[in-house]
């Protein structure tokens, strides 16, 4: 069976990549209502995929947002184990459009990259596992384990829709492990197990001063301007040591352990080129804290956006009504999202001048994770990605966020295994996204090989 699978997808890599240029095809940017009947056309899509892959109950299960879509083969009977395969089809937009060298929806091959909006977060990825039925089932019209697949089309928005449904399709959704890649490995030749995800807690914060916008001769000096005050504010949430200064944030992070610091410290890691990659030319972050634990597995306050008052061309002389600010956390495991936006929420509440108003709006949210490392289904990962790229997999804590772990071990009461094929310089979410096409095919025989172990 494994023998002949491998075969089948060396011998179809043209025919997978292109269908996975016409799966690249379909914009389905979840941030963007216009997109909406092209979300609901990738969600048939892949249905119909599954469908002629020969999976059984492929479904397009409507929910308040975007579809969910689901499907299974379980006759590889009881003695295997139930694998839940996890992915997300939706993308993030595409602007700056000036920016991308090629069209992102017209998948373009160029020095063995395929260039396009989902390219690695996460069409590409998620569609490794469709090449990996395909080569079993077009072989031996079986599958080596039980297969349970579910497909979102929300995590780029922090959707609501999934969460509930797992919840209310627990049943259907029973499985001994999931797995997922939608994560990176660090270089083309070192795999890469993730082992743990932050979680992440975002909201608006919306502070009002006077009723209107005033005139600042008439009555700037004698009032407490809005952007002012959430510029004092924000300022005051980190101390000169990078500490979040938030009552409470850090009450429930599990402390690094050394042997855990030591982990981490073994996965190759260049200050220097990280700062020259983000184009800085110093790092900054919390003290007694690595650079490589800091954007791991540190919790984090980060103001993404600011604005208010005027800020057209040229001047106005304007004292005025509302300053806005977007803030993010990345979270670590145990901390709890909600919990975390009540206290950010409070601590603000309470230092805020009193003469301005303070209302917080909560975006979205997810926790984190973290996998453990001694399960049979973690051994095999790390024996099959050894054997794939002839190197041991470099354990990894990953900084970004997928919600659904949490989810999964909450709910279903399972963990998930990262099989990430991604490289860091994959630019997700960025112009020109990418997937390094040789971690494709390293991925298609990496799931090929783990699928045949763990059914052993
Ligand atoms: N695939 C990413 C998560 C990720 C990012 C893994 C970088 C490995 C490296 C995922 O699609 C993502 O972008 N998640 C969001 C979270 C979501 C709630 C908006 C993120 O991390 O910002
Ligand atoms: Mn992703
Ligand atoms: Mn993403």
């Amino acid at each position: 069976m494994l023998n002949e699978a491998l075969q089948y997808a060396q011998l179809h890599r043209d025919s997978f990549l292109t269908e996975l240029k016409d799966f690249l095809a379909l914009p389905s940017v979840s941030a963007l209502p216009e997109h909406k009947p092209d979300i609901q056309r990738t969600a048939q899509w892949l249905a119909e995929k599954f469908t002629s892959l020969g999976l059984q109950n492929a479904q397009v299960n409507p929910t308040p947002g975007h579809p969910i879509v689901t499907a299974e083969w379980l006759e590889a009977g009881p003695d295997k184990p139930t694998v839940l395969i996890y992915g997300h089809y939706d993308v993030q937009p595409i602007d700056p459009i000036e920016l991308w060298h090629s069209d992102p929806f017209k998948a373009e091959v160029r020095n063995d990259y395929l260039y396009a909006r989902g390219a690695s977060d996460d069409k590409g990825q998620a569609f490794i596992y469709a090449a990996v039925l395909e080569s079993f089932m077009q072989t031996s019209g079986k599958l080596p384990v039980n297969v349970k697949l579910i497909l979102e089309g929300e995590e780029e928005i922090g959707g609501p829709s999934l969460d509930p449904f797992i919840e209310s399709h627990r049943e259907q959704l029973t499985a001994d492990v999931a797995v997922i890649s939608d994560t990176h490995m660090l270089r083309p030749d070192l795999p890469c197990l993730v082992y743990a995800l932050r979680g992440l807690c975002y909201i608006q914060v919306e502070i009002t001063g006077p009723a209107r916008d005033l005139h600042s001769g008439q009555y700037g000096g004698a009032i407490y301007n809005p952007i002012q005050a959430l510029s004092e504010m924000l300022a005051s949430l980190k101390d000169h040591d990078g500490h979040i200064t938030v009552p409470g944030f850090y009450d429930k992070v599990v402390p690094l352990s050394e042997a855990e610091r030591k982990i981490l410290a073994q996965a190759p890691f260049n200050e220097q080129e990280f700062m020259q990659d983000a184009g800085v030319n110093g790092v900054w972050g919390e003290k007694g804290y690595t650079t490589k634990e800091q954007i791991s597995a540190r919790p984090t306050l980060e103001i993404n956006g600011i604005w208010g008052g005027f800020t057209g061309e040229g001047s106005k002389t304007v004292l005025p009504a509302k300053a806005f600010a977007k803030i993010s956390c990345r979270l670590v495991a145990n901390q709890d999202h909600v919990e975390i936006a009540e206290l950010l929420s409070q601590h603000l509440k309470q230092i805020a001048p009193p003469s301005v108003k303070v209302e917080i709006k909560r975006l979205h949210g997810g926790h984190g994770a973290l996998i453990k490392l001694d399960s049979k289904y973690m051994r095999a990962a790390h024996q099959v990605l050894q054997q794939v790229f002839d190197h041991a997999p470099i354990y990894e804590r990953e900084g970004g966020s997928i919600p659904v772990v949490a989810t999964f071990q909450k709910t279903l009461g399972i963990d998930s295994i990262m099989l990430g094929f991604g490289l860091p310089d994959d630019n997700l979410h960025s112009p020109n996204e990418r997937f390094y096409l040789p971690n494709f095919y390293h991925g298609i025989e990496t799931v090929i090989r783990y699928f045949v172990e763990i059914g052993k």
